[in-house]
């Protein structure tokens, strides 16, 4: 007699869950498995599924290699997994057991294809293992980077919490003070990472957890992502998760010499999304996302919510500028100004950047101060000088045609 398994428990919510068949099928099946099972020839609910007809064989493959993904228990020698925590675009998170020091931790599973790029590989050693000498209370804390069956793993401090996501997808409107003091710890830990050589590259709401005691920790910190260009933000177009809304202009052109002020970018748009409520460029595609935050004005977040103070919206525009010259140089000033304005004073570096841009602007010919951003709409001055032109001489044109009818009036009437 068959003995009903995990795997088959597994698989009959998951057909069910993918709308296959209806529980009450799952249930024939597992009364067919029982009966037609022998101990020399097992039946599974795989074959008993197959033989009703109510799944194809390519079907149960399929579903069979996630259920192999969201069970790596067996694969990672010295945790016991828990639990599955969560899922995000490229990995599943798990609560473990370190066994070794009888811990719970996290345990970040890749899947296989990434193993693939040798590239990728070794970067997620080296930027793992850099990650795991930091230490810092606003950081998930890294543990350690291994590899176990064909399946890379990032193990990290077990954070029991929320994170920003989980509030903005519930409507919750930060207050500013509220969003400060997160911003303020995250940007703590931005300095101490960058002091060390590290940048996190993908700083938004859903790496940010808040512990039940109000400690904001920066998660993923370390963990080494795929190249963020246009074109593996294209292969997600239809997909629910991965649109760019944190991204720096400066990742999506895929430069190559990303610094510090990429985070400070991605921190300044997720300071837009809790004060605002609102990203800071939404459209239907992430291509059209991306377009917007190298094109596209920000709308001042102080136009969205009029209850933010004068000094939260110019530290979010400077953080916000398209071009990193006009933003922060580094995580200090931008800390400088987010005190600042968390004690009610004015954000003075700020007032700098601004200054500094507008002269800049000025030098140039234009009298269009702005931090950074390209107005597609602003008129060049070269292309106004043109224009100017060809009305003088349209003018000069019209002016003599009428002269010529006066005078040929004049003469007939005479
Ligand atoms: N160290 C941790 N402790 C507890 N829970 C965690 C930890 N790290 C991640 N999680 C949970 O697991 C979920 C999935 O995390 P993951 O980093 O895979 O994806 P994500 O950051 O939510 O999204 P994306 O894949 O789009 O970047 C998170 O939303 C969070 O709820
Ligand atoms: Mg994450």
């Amino acid at each position: 007699m068959a003995v009903e398994t995990n795997i088959d428990s597994i698989l009959g919510k998951l057909v069910v869950e993918k709308n296959l068949c209806t529980s009450t099928e799952v249930q024939e099946c597992l009364e067919l498995m029982r009966k037609r099972s022998t101990s020399d020839n097992p039946t599974t609910l795989a074959d008993a599924l197959q033989s009703q007809g109510y799944v194809t064989k390519s079907q149960i493959e399929r579903l069979s290699s996630t259920i192999a993904e969201s069970r790596p228990s067996h694969r990672i020698p010295g945790f016991q997994i828990l639990e599955k925590i969560g899922a995000g675009a490229m990995a599943t998170v798990f609560k473990a057991k370190q066994l070794s020091l009888d811990r719970t931790v996290a345990v970040k599973v890749l899947p296989k294809r990434l193993s693939e790029n040798p590239e990728y590989v070794e970067r997620f050693y080296k930027e793992g293992k850099a990650a795991a000498m930091l230490n810092h209370n606003n950081i998930v804390q890294a543990i350690d980077v291994g590899e176990a069956g064909g399946y890379h793993y990032f193990v990290m401090e077990y954070v029991e919490g929320k994170t920003v996501y989980d509030d903005l997808s519930k409507g919750k409107a930060y207050t500013e003070t509220e969003a400060l003091d997160v911003i303020i710890q995250i940007a703590e830990s931005l300095q101490h990472a960058h002091e060390r050589g590290l940048i996190h590259r993908d700083v938004k709401p859903k790496n940010i957890m808040i512990t039940k005691d109000g400690i904001a920790k920066l998660a993923d910190m370390g963990l080494a992502r795929e190249a963020a260009d246009e074109a593996a933000a294209q292969s997600e177009v239809g997909r629910a998760y991965g649109t760019p809304y944190y991204i720096s202009p400066e990742q999506i052109r895929g430069e190559l010499n990303i610094d510090y002020r990429a985070d400070i970018y991605s921190l300044g748009a997720t300071f837009y999304h809790m004060v605002t409520g609102r990203v800071p460029f939404e459209a239907p595609t992430p291509s059209a996302v991306m377009h917007k935050h190298l094109r596209e004005t920000l709308v001042p977040p102080d136009h969205i919510n009029p209850a933010l103070s004068v000094g939260v919206a110019e530290v979010i525009e400077v953080m916000m500028a398209k071009k990193r010259t006009d933003r922060y140089d580094n995580c200090k000033q931008l800390l400088e100004d987010l005190r600042a304005v968390r004690r009610g004073e004015p954000p003075l570096l700020a007032h700098k950047k601004f200054d500094a841009n507008v002269l800049a602007n000025l030098e140039k010919g234009s009298e269009t101060a702005d931090i950074g951003f390209e107005h597609p709409d602003v008129v060049s001055p070269s292309t106004l000088l043109a224009w100017k032109t060809a009305a003088i001489i349209l003018g000069g044109a019209l002016a003599v045609t009428l002269l010529i009818i006066f005078i040929i009036l004049n003469g007939s009437k005479s």
